[in-house]
């Protein structure tokens, strides 16, 4: 690369600069210093042979910085300080790609995912062309040869053309096999285009040990996998829950060297196949071949939600062209191949405007203040109104009316606001008073020293009946059909509904009358009542809206009484020393049950018919096998029928689910499963069990 003099002359030059010697004019000095600093990045990331101390590298390569930053018309693109590749340790040496790593073109939305398919469909003129689709890991991309069945080198992107080897590393990681059986299918060599990732709840685990350990956390797990690979101790590299993910196939030859791509190789679902089959980690079970654009676009839009339930973080999906000699017909530029396009999911965060502040009564009648901004798109969703918990919330937010609020929404979960940007106020920001007087009833509202919360503590408070009868009426409490959240606004404002007794002496007649009931509606509404009167005890107490008090307190509850009333006499120690039920929830379900008002209500649901009395056949959760997990059943069951599969789930503290989703961990299926099995299939969390499996679990 130099010449012996020029060696000579480079060396006397970087002497003179560390010692500030020699007169320079500013292009001089700059061009010095440009010409110096690569000739010890070569020593160094090349040869791994340094000359000077990393000491006074740094000071020539800050000198070259702060004389660029006041000079900026003298930046040239090929100077160091605009090198944005760096990280060769002196011990990984650089070699070359078998073929070019290149990056991938990015695409946000439906339209540009068009624009791909349209061009794909104009280079290989075919009117539909198939697709594969796959997520795409958000981690460090690696390249793995594999000669007569071993495996000879791992290597990093570095820069498309040349990385840097870390076989020592790779082969620290157990995904990676040492040996595959590619001559099984005539490839004598053949390579590999992966990502090593470090999965969701692994990297979870290590930051743990790591604070355990007084150690420094990690900020995110793409730096941490990237910066693990160049670990100079492949022990360390094995500690740092590494894994590495195959998903393309960039080279691969018989022994007379002839090129097997697209030849012997047919598409690129056949290559993952095949490396799955050879013992790699791959993204088999996400990828789905799509026959068509819209296709593509229905599954990506799938991926949205699922990406957050995936155990591999992910920014995005990779679209590619299915077919390899369509992938060869479409070629690359330098920086990307034509055939494949990486879809961008939505950004987790975004901004906008604090417009208005709702002041909502819940049943419990706690007041909560919730955020009215100005629309924004976020992960998939239009987001116009967010709750902002309570006053503390505020007060410690500094929010401000008028504010630009920082929105968050990751995953299913709900939207929150993690922040003002106090930079862009104007002054015309103002600041929120919590109200005093409830905003339903006017009543004035009450705070506990050591509760957040302003309640509105009147009884007839017409928003909080709303709220109670929603929740009394709901599928984890009283579960009454027909009687929706519409329905019951609508039965309040007509004076028909004051509260939750009153949903068992509506006027039916009057109904009737009403404009969108029929007969037919008006019998299933009744239908739905009279059903509740006869639900077992613990979905009286759920509904009754205990503060703290949820399903499965409830059926804590329900199994120490012969009725509800019990309760009014129950001291509270006896409470306490129910399983499952703390001090706080022990002193408000005694509250509850020392208000006349509540008592009262009861007396008059029991007058109306409905069950106070814990009945034999109402013996719920033997156990707790199930505890804490979610149940499906589908297809035509052989072994029981719906109802003893319900039975056998709440016997063993399980809840039962009336749809797929994530919130879903096992799916029992029966003979001919149909869609809930296909959506199961597509949600990597979700278990599915044999009718015998099931039975196995609960002994
Ligand atoms: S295919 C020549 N598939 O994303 C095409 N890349 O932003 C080879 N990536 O450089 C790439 N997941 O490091 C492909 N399922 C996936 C991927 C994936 C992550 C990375 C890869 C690429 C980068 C582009």
């Amino acid at each position: 690369m130099y010449t012996a003099s020029e060696l000579q002359q480079l060396n006397q030059l970087s002497d003179s600069l560390i010692k500030k010697t020699g007169h320079h004019s500013t292009e001089d000095l700059i061009d010095s210093l440009r010409k110096v600093i690569k000739y010890h990045d070569w020593r160094y990331y090349v040869l791994s042979e340094p000359i000077i101390t990393d000491f006074d590298y740094d000071h020539l390569f800050k000198a070259l910085r702060e004389l660029e930053a006041a000079n900026p018309e003298l930046i040239t693109p090929d100077s160091p300080t605009q090198r944005v590749a760096r990280g060769l340790t002196e011990e990984f040496t650089q070699v070359a790609h078998l073929a070019s790593m290149l990056s991938l073109e990015n695409s946000y939305n439906a339209e540009d995912v068009i624009d791909f398919d349209r061009k794909v469909k104009e280079i290989t003129n075919r009117p539909t062309v198939e697709y594969c689709v796959e997520p795409k890991f958000d981690g460090s991309s690696i390249a793995l040869v594999y000669e007569n069945d071993q495996l000879i080198r791992a290597a990093t992107r570095g820069d498309g053309t040349i990385g840097e080897d870390i076989t020592n590393n790779a082969r620290a990681l157990a995904s990676v096999p040492l040996s595959a059986p590619f001559s099984k299918h005539g490839i004598y060599r053949i390579e590999l285009r992966g990502e090593v990732i470090i999965r969701k709840d692994v990297f979870e685990k290590i930051n743990e040990t790591r604070k355990n350990q007084g150690l420094k956390t990690f900020q995110n797990s793409r730096n941490t996998a990237s910066g693990s690979l160049r670990l100079k101790d492949p022990k360390e590299v094995k500690t740092r829950g590494l894994e590495a993910v195959l998903y393309h196939v960039s080279y691969a030859v018989d022994n007379k060297e002839a090129n097997l791509i697209a030849t012997k190789l047919h598409t690129h679902y056949h290559n993952i196949e095949l490396l799955h089959q050879c013992g790699f980690k791959t993204p088999i079970n996400e990828l789905q071949i799509c026959k068509d654009a819209a296709h593509v676009s229905e599954f990506l839009k799938e991926w949205e939600t699922k990406r957050h339930s995936f155990i591999i973080e992910t920014d995005g999906m990779v679209i590619k062209v299915n077919d390899l000699k369509m992938q060869e017909q479409c070629g690359s530029t330098s920086h990307h191949p034509r055939w494949a396009i990486a879809y961008k999911f939505a950004a987790k965060q975004a901004q906008s405007k604090l417009i208005d502040i709702e002041y909502q009564v819940g049943r419990t009648g706690a007041v909560t203040p919730v955020a009215k901004i100005e629309p924004v798109r976020l992960a998939g969703v239009t987001i116009s109104s967010i709750s902002l918990h309570n006053e503390d919330f505020i007060t410690e937010k500094d929010i401000k009316m008028g504010d630009t609020v920082i929105v968050e929404r990751a995953g299913e979960v709900i939207p929150y606001i993690v922040g003002v940007v106090a930079d862009l106020r104007d002054g015309s920001e103002k600041k929120i008073h919590f109200p005093m007087t409830c905003p339903s009833c006017d009543s004035e509202l009450i705070r506990l020293e050591e509760e957040a919360i302003w309640r509105c503590d009147n009884a007839d408070c017409p928003a909080q009946a709303e709220e109670r009868v929603i929740h009394y009426v709901s599928k984890d409490a009283m579960d009454i059909d027909g009687l929706g959240r519409s329905t019951i606004i609508d039965f309040i404002q007509r004076g028909y509904l004051k509260n939750i007794e009153y949903i068992y002496d509506l006027p039916y007649d009057q109904i009737g009358k009403l404009e969108g009931w029929g007969e037919r509606s008006v019998v299933k509404l009744k239908e739905g009542i009279e059903s509740s009167k006869g639900r077992p005890i613990w979905r009286l107490l759920a509904a009754l809206g205990i503060r703290h008090v949820g399903v499965s307190t409830s059926k804590d509850l329900a199994k120490h009484v012969k009725n509800v009333f019990e309760f009014e006499h129950m001291p509270l120690e006896n409470l306490t020393n129910i399983e499952g039920i703390g001090p706080k929830v022990a002193q408000s379900i005694f509250e509850f049950f020392h208000n006349k008002g509540n008592i009262h209500l009861l007396e008059k649901l029991k007058e109306y018919g409905v069950n106070t009395e814990n009945r034999p056949e109402d013996a719920i959760a033997k156990n707790n096998k199930l505890q804490g997990k979610t149940f499906l059943f589908t297809g035509s069951l052989q072994q029981f029928n719906r109802d003893r599969a319900k039975q056998l789930v709440e016997e063993n503290g399980g809840t039962l689910l009336s749809g797929v989703s994530t919130k879903l961990n096992y799916l029992v299926v029966g003979e001919d499963a149909g869609s809930k099995l296909t959506k199961a299939k597509a949600i990597p969390s979700i278990e599915v069990l044999t009718e015998d499996e099931f039975l196995a679990m609960i002994g």
